[in-house]
């Protein structure tokens, strides 16, 4: 065996100063795509047919290709196209948020329509307008059904950040591999961090756990 975590030790606060980095773009990303796929869902459940082939198609083209992929056509192909260089920083959040969106979409759509018909059917009979009626009645219970879907979304979005290391944005991941090249030793930087994205996913999902019970209290 032949281990030696010394030599990681100058490095670990430029390691962790990766974690902000990571976690910048990620919120970010997350927000945005949350936004931006609340309202393809939107668009998807309502009666405007060539909105909602439209919907359809941009969640089929980001959900089947690879994010790899679209990384590197925003990083690369906007520049080529506009003659504007656009920052990595840049490149990733309109990726992620873009790609986590189309998946957003899906797990709001199938989550309000999940919400039995008769809540709607009621609704209607009162007399309650739409606005209301989603906003007070569907869009509560649909939440419900919705949230460990979501986390399970925000989840995949933070690990699947690694990727921008091929972008040399200075992310976790990246950080590892400078490390590494530096002093000629893979495995400690890179077990290191790889703590560092358990620990991550973990607070993701305790809060995605607790805030799933504050929601069931209710029922
Ligand atoms: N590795 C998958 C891909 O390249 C990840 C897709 C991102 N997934 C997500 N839920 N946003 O297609």
């Amino acid at each position: 065996m032949n281990l030696d975590f010394s030599q990681i030790v100058p490095y670990i606060p430029f390691m962790l100063e990766g974690v902000w980095v990571t976690l910048q773009f990620v919120i970010i990303s997350i927000i945005f795509g949350f936004i931006l796929g609340s309202l393809v869902a939107l668009v998807k459940i309502s009666d405007v047919k060539w909105l909602k082939l439209l919907a359809d198609a941009y969640t089929s083209i980001f959900r089947g290709t690879p994010l790899i992929l679209q990384l590197l056509l925003i990083y690369f192909a906007i520049p080529q196209l506009t003659g504007y260089d656009i920052s990595p920083f840049l490149s990733a959040i309109l990726t992620f948020g873009l790609n986590s969106s189309a998946y957003v979409s899906e797990i709001i759509r199938a989550g309000i329509q999940a919400v039995d018909k008769g809540q709607r059917e009621a609704a209607e009979a009162l007399g309650i307008p739409y606005r209301p009626t989603m906003l007070k009645i569907i869009l509560p219970q649909a939440m419900k059904n919705i949230l460990p879907a979501l986390m399970n979304e925000f989840i995949t979005l933070t690990k699947e950040s690694a990727i921008v290391s091929v972008i040399s944005y200075l992310d976790l991941m990246r950080r590892a591999q400078v490390v590494a090249s530096d002093i000629y030793r893979n495995f400690e930087p890179l077990l290191f961090v790889g703590v560092l994205y358990y620990m991550m996913v973990m607070v993701l999902t305790i809060a995605g756990k607790y805030v799933e019970k504050r929601m069931r209290a209710s029922d």
